[in-house]
């Protein structure tokens, strides 16, 4: 990792003004379109492991190389930790770098759109959500591609769990906060200096000094929340339909350092 990563630079110093009018929208008409076949078969994976499990699950979206993953799967050892992320070179990194994840890990490639509208038609839900380093996607005319204004923000607050984005553009904290309030959750941002960093991206901003904000939320049912510490969330499975046990974990590799900390404790779901 170098130390000079880039900061985010963007037109956009506030929450993009058409914020709110596009979650409104987001919130009052439902997304129509159809998950894709590969989505499907992804799913599928998802389902059949939460068979077999106590039905317990953390989504860490947008997992890239895992590192979060495995951490988290480290530090929610009563829960399964899925790591989606579409890109299939990153997960092929994390299956060849690490050779001790945690049985109670799944990585999965899939888009997020996908799954969280599959998750929603299925009623899961998690335990918590963690949203780490996500594209910035920092033009104003790209709003709509960040997650919270995007138009599967509905299926991703039905999957539910405290919800805790990580971020080195204050910006994208801050608006991230906005519309999960707006949509009735509880929402708080602060910055943070990571211990011990908890992803290959908070590793990196952080060695380059950067600033990184987090934006933690909980539902109505999960009561208010700071963002240093939540307290923990009632879990339910959901819906999940019997089958085999999917492969568990990253196939056998060199080790990798790895956070001996993720930051998240048990406490922050
Ligand atoms: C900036 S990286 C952060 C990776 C990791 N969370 C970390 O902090 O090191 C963003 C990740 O989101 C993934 N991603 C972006 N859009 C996605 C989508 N629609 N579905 C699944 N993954 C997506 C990318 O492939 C990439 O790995």
């Amino acid at each position: 990792m170098h130390a000079t990563s880039r900061i985010v630079t963007s037109s956009q110093l506030a929450p993009h003004p058409r914020l709110a009018e596009i979650v409104a929208r987001h919130l009052r008409e439902p997304y129509r379109r159809e998950p894709s076949a590969a989505g499907r078969a992804a799913f599928a994976t998802v389902v059949d492991r939460l068979a077999a499990s106590n039905g317990s699950f953390i989504l860490d979206a947008g997992c890239g190389t895992g590192l979060g993953t495995f951490a988290l799967a480290r530090a929610f050892p009563d829960a399964l930790v899925i790591g989606v992320d579409k890109s299939a070179a990153r997960l092929a990194t994390a299956q060849r770098v690490v050779c001790d994840a945690p049985a109670n890990t799944l990585l999965l490639r899939c888009d997020l759109v996908d799954f969280w509208q599959l998750a929603a038609a299925a009623q899961l839900r998690c335990r918590a959500q963690f949203v780490l380093y996500p594209n910035p996607w920092p033009k104003p005319e790209h709003v709509m591609r960040r997650w919270h204004a995007h138009p599967v923000l509905p299926a991703l607050l039905e999957l539910g769990g405290t919800i805790t984005l990580r971020t080195n553009w204050r910006v994208h904290a801050d608006e991230f906060a906005q519309a999960l309030r707006q949509a009735g959750w509880s929402a708080q941002c602060e910055t943070f200096s990571p211990g011990a960093p908890l992803t290959a991206f908070e590793r990196k901003y952080a060695a380059s000094g950067q600033a990184l904000w987090r934006c933690v939320a909980a539902g109505v049912s999960e009561g208010t929340v700071s963002a240093g510490t939540v307290s923990a969330g009632t879990v339910s499975a959901g819906t999940v339909i019997a089958g085999d046990v999917g492969a568990g974990g990253v196939g056998a590799g060199k080790a990798v350092e790895t956070p001996d900390s993720t930051g998240a404790t048990p406490a922050d779901a």
